[in-house]
Parts: structure tokens; C-alpha cells; sequence
């Protein structure tokens, strides 16, 4: 068979390997990027009674008109977007709000500045619009919040949108009010939209969530259910945007997703009506998990770690002992702890460990326990 260039341009993840390895049964896991605790119980009884009432159709394509009117009311009451119902799709996932934006913006030639470390799926995606990704760095120095200096260095006339995303994967940065306001400006002055993925949004342990779009009216938001509610298999996520860029989009996801799953939309609604206390709980063991994590990274010599402000990594400095990539797999070949090496998140990753507290505190000892004892040679 004959494939189209594009998927040239786009690589399996490096890390799926690893993660295939990781399924042996002596293997502790560091890597998961999703939270292990079950969906809000509301979100459960919603989906029996849907099912029972046979809740199983299409929906309007862009969503049920109960949860997108819960949405933007959440937009405007948290945010303080100006949102309204129908400048909102609800997707499948974030992945696909991610997906709908780069495609209906980015055109063969264009650039996108993309984060440096960032999430996976970012430059992929620019990739198969046709565009091409231009990282922008996070350091460590600045506690792995952008430089807006540095996002103004790389702007071309070519440049067609600028993806940010805080609480951030894979480095835990919790953008200050400051850097979120002189981004939008910034974004604002050259006419350039800005895609901002606020997935961890309610996953913070210190400061407090910004959305750009309450700065600067050219913002696709990014969000969804799969962090916040721990519902990432139930694949529900949405976008807001200017209403012209929302029409847009629903050109495509019309076409390559119709609606998003009826059960699940039902699920979101009632996790967003009645999940707060299960976030409060969720995000009160992540805390006790992050601060394991931070002791055992103290013990470990010439380890350095940006305190994760929220979502639920660490982005630990491991450079003393070699390049990301080899210490991963020396780690999961030697010590048997599966974590991810920075470069999977880009270039600026080099040096890194991303080790995910996603996971129960036994295993999170277990597995420092472990890394520790490999690298004091034993
Ligand atoms: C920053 C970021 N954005 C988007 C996603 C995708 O989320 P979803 O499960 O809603 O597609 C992830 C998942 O890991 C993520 O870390």
C-alpha cells in the first residue's frame, strides 16, 4: 500500500516502546499520564440511566445544548471568558479540540510555535496540517514558564498560531497572571491567535489558574474531562472560540466525528453539576503525592526539580547522569521503573526525567527506591 506524504513527516511515539515493556509484571510504572482513580460517581449514575433511556443516538453535532450552556457558564463564572453556548464544540477529547484547531488555522509553510517541553501531540499535529512546528524553550531557570522574549524571537511572518498550555505537561508550570497577560499581549500586537490547552486547570496544588482568552478575544480554549474528572477513556473534551472560528471547525469535526459520544457528554455534564468534591479529594492525593516524590528527589545527588505546581509530574533534572533517553531505558533495563526521558517532549527536554505521580504512593516509593539504588550503583 501507498501512504500519503504527510504521515512521512510524523514518527510512533518513541516512548510507546518502552511502554509496551513496561507491561511485565515486575515493572513499576512512572510513566502514566493519566490520574488512577474511577470517574465521579454522578458521572457513573448519569451514564446508567442514559443507557436506560436508551440515550444512545447522535447528538447535534456540536454537543448537547445541557452541557455546552454548562460549559459557558463555567466559561464565564471561572474563567471569565465571555463565552456563549454556541461558540463551543464538544469534542472527542481534547486531542480532537487540538486537532480541529491546528487544521481549520495552519496551511503548507506555516509555522507554529510550540513549547519546548511540551505535550506530545503538538507538533505531530502541526505536522499533518502541513505546517511546521517552531519550539519555544521553557527553563528550568525560569521555573518553566515561557520567556516572552524568547516566543518573540521566533515570530515570523509566516508564524500562524502560538500553542500554550498551563498547568503545563510535562513540567508541572503554573503560569503567573503576568506571563499569561503578556503572552495575550504580545499575540494581540502581531494579530497571531493564540491555541491555549488548559486540560489541568483544576489540577493546581499553589497560584491559580489564567485563561488567556479572558486577555485576548483571538483564543481557542482547549479543554476537557480527562484530567479534571479522570475520565480519559470516556474521551470528552471541548473548544471555545470566536464564533467564526468555531463554524470553522465544525466543518471538519462534522465530517470526521459527526458528534461526540452520547453516554459520555451525559457523563461530563453531571461531573461538571456535581464532581467538585471528587476533584477536591483527587487533587488532595496528588498533593501528598508530589511532596513523596519531591523527598526521594532530594535524596538523589545532583538531581535538581522545579516544584510541579499542578498537573501530576515531576520534571526532575537528571543531566549529571547522562542523556535522557539512555538513563529511561537504562532505568527500565537495570532498576525495572518505567519513566519518561524529556526528549519525547522535545528538544529542551534533554536532561529530564518526566516521572508522573499518577500512581499509588507504594509505587511511587517503590519505584524512587528503586532509581535511587540504580544510580548509587547498586
Ligand atoms: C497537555 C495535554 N493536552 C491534551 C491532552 C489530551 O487529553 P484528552 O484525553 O482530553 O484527549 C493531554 C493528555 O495527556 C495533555 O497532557
Amino acid at each position: 500500500m501507498r501512504f500519503a506524504k504527510r504521515l512521512s513527516a510524523i514518527d510512533i511515539s518513541g516512548i510507546r516502546k518502552m511502554f509496551e515493556l513496561a507491561k511485565a509484571r515486575d515493572v513499576v510504572n512512572l510513566a502514566l499520564g493519566e490520574p488512577d482513580f474511577g470517574i465521579p460517581r454522578s458521572a457513573k449514575q448519569a451514564i446508567i440511566s442514559a443507557l436506560e433511556e436508551d440515550f444512545t443516538h447522535y447528538t447535534p453535532n456540536k454537543g448537547i445544548p445541557e452541557l455546552r450552556a454548562a460549559i459557558a457558564e463555567k466559561l464565564r463564572r471561572e474563567n471569565g471568558i465571555n463565552a456563549d453556548e454556541e461558540d463551543i464544540i464538544v469534542t472527542s477529547g481534547a486531542s480532537e479540540a487540538l486537532h480541529l484547531a491546528i487544521l481549520a488555522l495552519v496551511e503548507p509553510g506555516d509555522e507554529v510555535l510550540v513549547p519546548s517541553p511540551g505535550f506530545v501531540s503538538y507538533s505531530p499535529l502541526v505536522r499533518l496540517a502541513g505546517g511546521t512546528p517552531v519550539e519555544y524553550p521553557l527553563r528550568e531557570s525560569n521555573a518553566f514558564e515561557p520567556r516572552v522574549g524568547d516566543l518573540e524571537e521566533r515570530l515570523t511572518e509566516r508564524t500562524r498560531l502560538i500553542v500554550v498550555n498551563s498547568p503545563s505537561n510535562p513540567t508541572g508550570a503554573v503560569f503567573s497572571k503576568r506571563t499569561v497577560r503578556e503572552i495575550a499581549r504580545l499575540a494581540e500586537s502581531r494579530g497571531i491567535p493564540l491555541l491555549s490547552d488548559e486540560v489541568y486547570e483544576r489540577i493546581i496544588y499553589e497560584g491559580e489558574h489564567h485563561s488567556f482568552a479572558r486577555y485576548y478575544a483571538e483564543t481557542i480554549t482547549v479543554n476537557g474531562f480527562s484530567k479534571s474528572y479522570a475520565m480519559t477513556g470516556l474521551r470528552l473534551g471541548y473548544v471555545h472560540a470566536p464564533g467564526e472560528a468555531i463554524e470553522e471547525m465544525l466543518k471538519i469535526h462534522q465530517y470526521i466525528q459527526a458528534s461526540t459520544v452520547s453516554l459520555s457528554q451525559v457523563a461530563a455534564l453531571a461531573a461538571l453539576e456535581r464532581g467538585e468534591e471528587h476533584v477536591r479529594e483527587m487533587v488532595e492525593r496528588f498533593r501528598q503525592r508530589r511532596e513523596i516524590i519531591m523527598e526521594e528527589l532530594g535524596s538523589i545527588p545532583g538531581v535538581s526539580c522545579v516544584l510541579p505546581r499542578g498537573a501530576f509530574y515531576a520534571f526532575p533534572n537528571f543531566s549529571s547522569y547522562g542523556s535522557s533517553g539512555e538513563l529511561a531505558m537504562a532505568l527500565l533495563k537495570h532498576a525495572k521503573v518505567v519513566v519518561t526521558p524529556g526528549t519525547a517532549f522535545g528538544r529542551e527536554g534533554e536532561g529530564y526525567l518526566r516521572i508522573s505521580f499518577a500512581t499509588g504512593e507504594e509505587s511511587i516509593r517503590e519505584g524512587m527506591r528503586r532509581i535511587r539504588g540504580y544510580l548509587e550503583g547498586g
